[in-house]
């Protein structure tokens, strides 16, 4: 029943989107406004009382009997033209367990918080987490002049959309007394559906570079302009492209990405004089991480002056590995064989608010299986009954740690 529920909502949120014909809801959208009025909704049903915090997390909070409180949750915004339940399916499961203890009339022996976090994927900044770094009290305050697309910066946007941008560094929104953070996500990746199961637990969350690069060369005439000399910034970009490809390649267990690029001025009879891209780098060792991203800021550099570029190159964010908590995964495997099954744990090749929470509390994560492991695809796909199945586990989890906390 609840996992039915769930799904409808995730179908519900999914038509919330920036813009049409597609799913996108970057940070400080109309459409992130009205998915966390319509969240803020459900909340209240569930007999939870609301917050919105300063940069625009919504909260929800269902009060215990004793101290402390943990946290679940998980994100609303989206990439572009993204599936349904990346961040809202930990969201929604969230508020399930929560409306389960109400629809019981059950109280635990703390607070359960409900967060749906703000910005996770970095859509309209570059720059991933800005949500939950609040929320944890780990905001960086130099964020807040970078620019979008637009030239509006991030402290505009938060003034706009939430709250006052200068508050956001050095203050938390998480309480005081956070005993833990779990959160539910899709696996986006194939692991769990080859092993035939529904859920795992998450034994550790990549560390990530995000770059944000950039080569000014000569724009000129197309056709009159001889190939010899040009100083083609779009070729220079190209050729970095592949360079992160061949690197990546070559050091195991590393990704490397390059998915924005603009070309300026961007027309088919001229010389590209300007590009901006993004380069994307991980892997579960920062010191490789690390490695990885000089080697590629140096062949950068190289490229750019065999051809008479300039290079631009920022390094927009980078957060470190993160393990999850031994003894909150001892806790969900245990709610996992409770269900009956096996309980299996696995790394995280994505990024998650998790990485950030771990600043305030212990941190675990429950992986659900989705169809082929597609993600950041509108193709992606989950069952209604492993969603039942994360919300009977996470029901269970939640009185695994009640009855640790009573001291069972
Ligand atoms: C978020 O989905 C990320 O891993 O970038
Ligand atoms: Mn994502
Ligand atoms: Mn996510």
């Amino acid at each position: 029943m609840d996992g039915a529920n769930v799904m409808e909502r995730c179908d519900a949120l999914a038509r919330i989107s920036e813009e049409q014909g597609f799913l996108v809801r970057p940070y400080g959208s109309d459409a992130m406004r009205e998915v966390n009025e319509t969240v803020a909704g459900w909340m209240r049903g569930a007999g939870m009382g609301v917050r919105t915090d300063a940069i625009g997390n919504l909260i929800g909070r269902y009060e215990g009997t004793g101290e402390g409180t943990f946290v679940l949750g998980s994100h609303l915004d989206t990439v572009r033209d993204a599936g349904k339940y990346d961040g809202p399916l930990g969201v929604l499961t969230a508020l399930a367990c929560v409306e389960r203890l109400h629809d019981r009339d059950e109280r635990l022996p703390f607070a359960v918080e409900v967060a749906a976090f703000a910005d996770e994927e970095g859509l309209r900044f570059g720059t991933t987490y800005l949500g939950s770094s609040h929320y944890a009290g780990a905001f960086d305050a130099k964020l807040l002049e970078l620019e979008d697309r637009n030239g509006v910066t991030l402290a505009d946007a938060v003034r706009t959309f939430a709250g006052d941008p200068e508050s956001l560094a050095g203050t938390n929104s998480a309480p005081e007394n956070a005993i833990g953070y779990c959160e539910v996500h899709i696996e986006q990746g194939p692991v769990l559906e080859e092993r035939d199961l529904p859920v795992g637990g998450v034994s550790a969350i990549t560390g990530l570079s995000r770059v944000q690069a950039g080569f000014s060369g000569s724009a000129g005439h197309a056709g009159t302009v001889p190939m010899e000399g040009r100083k083609d910034a779009l070729c220079a970009a190209a050729e970095l492209v592949l360079e992160a490809e061949a690197a990546a390649r070559a050091e195991p267990g590393s990704v490397a990405t390059v998915g924005e690029m603009s070309v300026r001025p961007g027309a088919g009879n001229v010389i590209p004089g300007n590009v901006d891209l993004s380069l994307d780098i991980r892997h579960g060792d920062d010191e490789v991480r690390g490695r990885l991203r000089d080697h590629l800021e140096g062949r950068a550099g190289e490229i750019a002056e065999g051809r008479g570029c300039e290079l631009r190159w920022q390094v927009r964010q980078e957060s470190v590995a993160v393990p999850a908590d031994q003894h909150l995964v001892a806790l969900l495997s245990c709610a996992i064989e409770e269900a009956g099954l096996e309980a299996l744990r696995l790394p995280s090749g994505a990024g998650h608010d998790a990485a950030q929470m771990a600043v305030v509390c212990p941190v675990a994560m429950l992986f659900v299986r989705c169809e082929g492991g597609v993600s950041h695809n509108p193709a992606e796909s989950v069952e209604e009954e492993d969603v039942a199945v994360t919300i009977d586990v996470m029901d269970r989890f939640l009185g695994l740690v009640a009855d640790e906390r009573r001291g069972r």
